[in-house]
């Protein structure tokens, strides 16, 4: 619907464009928002008030003319000029109920992609493989996640990539840590974690140690038996650790989506040697770079991406070159998401960059680093183990369940115990899944355990809740929620408003897919259920007092189900029938 009304908008604006009462030229943002008090219709643009200056007239004059110049639409039923010059929008309630039976009567809710269908590569969780994997990995595994399963739902095809860090510098130091101790390595590696802290110490405390770690790294990209049995059994324990992890988040993610890094590993030389052809290489104290002008340090020197290094090793850089120029060329990618820390927004920009320049990516393969915040503690610094060190996710969902299960058994004591274990993990990893994907992506946030698992404001109990109780009025009459459709007659004003909400679905999830936030999808689930609480105060389903009107409520209610229901999914939680 603010499509159509921004549609709608432009259209007048190039008729009074023409007609000479707007210059030329103009291109502004029409915005459409949802009005809070449904008198003023039900939704509102201040388009007349962003341009009655460059148009030289007062913002009611410009609406006026605005108003007139407005194309007629069947799902609009009246415009109004409001305060200093608002646009207000009705609804027609004809058209509202014909777009609901629309979406009752199918499988995904009505919604369609606009535009043609896409092939989308999601770069997702991609843990470094040398460490166990920790909670700032959770972000970009659940976000991914999100986005990838709402893309899906508009019938793009996904293809996941785990760009795990299974290669690089940090294996020569584990490497050398085995080589001095080598009696003792079976046993040690066991705790992946531990080993890894006790090899990073001696890289900082050794130069010696240090030097042999980097030569332990061209050896291994050279191919040298030993260590590559070493680094295998590596990858496999720590691999192992992740699968459990998205097992326990319910992640659609298996070992098939694997391509780490050392899956480039035969093309980095052809990659430094295409940036030679093209011209594009510079050798700055023994190591290959690309200056791009378009990216300076603070005293205005261009800086380097570094392709390879002086001693011949390969970067996070060049294999990124490499994944990009596979994505693009071998996976046929339209899109490519990137969901990586912000703090490697400068890493993307310049790889982008360069892969485009050097002709790796096509034209019409589209780069876009979907980066997110930190995930601090409740203190809001970051989130860290009373003892200061990394807190592990595993340990973290552990705790998760537990407090839900607790929380759960006191408000329902007496259900059956493999059920409230059901619920204890629906609830607790739901928790911690939408505390995070309810943020703003790229906003640093606090991780509070208590905050997350309230069933008040927008928190997953809350919502999870919310479908209950819509599944709950269909058990009490007998009723599935995915048997009835029809056409809603919506009449009062709290029916009118959850109607005109339920229609928007496809319009939310068009955004959180086009700009990777699944936010949008968390505020919008949040704000229907509030809505239908307040349709279920005011509007009686069980006790209405006539069955066209009872039908008229149940399809509101079914839908409202639906769509919830759906949503959910689409985020990754676990629906509950009852709890
Ligand atoms: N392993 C990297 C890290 O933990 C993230 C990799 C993201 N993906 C990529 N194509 N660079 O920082």
């Amino acid at each position: 619907m603010k499509d159509t009304i921004r549609q709608l908008i432009q259209q007048a604006l190039t008729r009074l464009t023409d007609d000479g009462v707007l210059p030329a030229g103009l291109t502004p943002a029409i915005q459409v928002e949802n009005t809070k008090d449904k008198s003023h219709g039900d939704f509102a643009s201040n388009i007349a008030m962003m341009l009655a200056k460059p148009a030289g007239l007062k913002p009611r004059q410009l609406a006026e003319k605005l108003v007139a110049a407005l194309p007629a639409d069947a799902s609009v039923s009246k415009v109004e000029i409001a305060g200093p010059g608002f646009l207000n929008f009705f609804q027609d309630s004809e058209a509202l109920a014909r777009r609901l039976a629309i979406a009752l009567a199918d499988e995904r809710l009505g919604v369609r992609k606009h535009g043609d269908l896409q092939r989308v590569v999601v770069d997702l969780s991609s843990p470094n493989l040398a460490k166990e994997m920790h909670v700032g990995h959770l972000r970009s595994t659940i976000i991914g996640d999100a986005v990838a399963r709402v893309l899906e739902f508009f019938g793009d095809v996904v293809i996941r990539q785990n760009h795990v860090g299974d290669w690089g510098t940090q294996f020569g130091m584990l490497l050398a840590h085995l080589e001095e101790k080598p009696a003792s390595a079976e046993s040690e590696l066991a705790d992946l974690e531990q080993f890894y802290r006790a090899a990073k110490k001696r890289f900082d405390e050794s130069e010696a140690f240090a030097d042999r770690a980097r030569e332990l790294v061209v050896q291994l990209q050279a191919g040298e038996p030993e260590c590559l049995r070493l680094w295998q059994r590596f990858n496999a324990i720590s691999l192992s650790h992740c699968q459990e992890v998205y097992e326990r988040l319910g992640v659609r993610l298996t070992p098939d989506d694997i391509r780490g890094e050392s899956a480039y590993n035969d093309e980095l030389p052809g990659i430094v040697q295409a940036l030679r052809d093209k011209g594009l290489l510079t050798e700055s104290e023994g190591a290959q770079c690309v200056f791009l002008d378009e990216f300076k340090n603070a005293e205005g020197n261009p800086l380097p991406v570094i392709v390879q290094k002086a001693g011949g090793g390969y970067l996070y850089a060049t294999t990124d070159l490499a994944s990009m120029r596979y994505r693009s060329q071998v996976l046929k990618a339209d899109r490519v998401l990137y969901f990586v820390d912000q703090r490697q927004a400068l890493h993307f920009q310049m790889t982008f960059a360069v892969a485009r320049r050097a002709g790796f990516v096509r034209d019409d393969t589209a780069l876009e680093h979907m980066g997110f915040g930190t995930m601090n503690g409740a203190d809001g610094r970051p989130f860290k183990t009373r003892d200061g060190g990394t807190v592990k996710l595993i340990d973290l969902l552990d705790e998760a369940e537990q407090r839900a299960y607790a929380l759960v058994k006191g408000k329902n004591p007496e259900l059956p115990e493999e059920e409230l274990r059901h619920i204890a993990r629906a609830v607790g990893i739901g928790a911690v899944k939408y505390a995070d994907l309810s943020k703003h992506r790229t906003s640093d946030y606090s991780f509070n355990f208590e905050l997350m698992l309230s069933f008040e404001g927008n928190t997953a109990p809350y919502l999870l809740y919310a479908y209950t109780r819509v599944a709950s009025v269909f058990r009490k009459l007998g009723r599935e929620i995915d048997e009835i459709d029809g056409s809603p007659a919506p009449e009062a004003e709290q029916e009118l408003a959850l109607a005109a909400r339920l229609a928007q679905f496809g319009e939310v999830l068009g955004n959180v897919a086009e700009k990777g936030l699944p936010h949008l999808l968390c505020a919008y689930l949040y704000d229907l259920a509030g809505l239908f609480s307040s349709f279920y105060e005011n509007c009686p389903i069980l006790t209405a007092d006539t069955p066209a009107r009872q039908q008229s409520r149940l399809l509101l209610a079914a839908l409202t189900g639906r769509t919830l229901r759906q949503g959910l999914e689409l985020l990754g939680l676990d629906p509950l029938e009852r709890m």
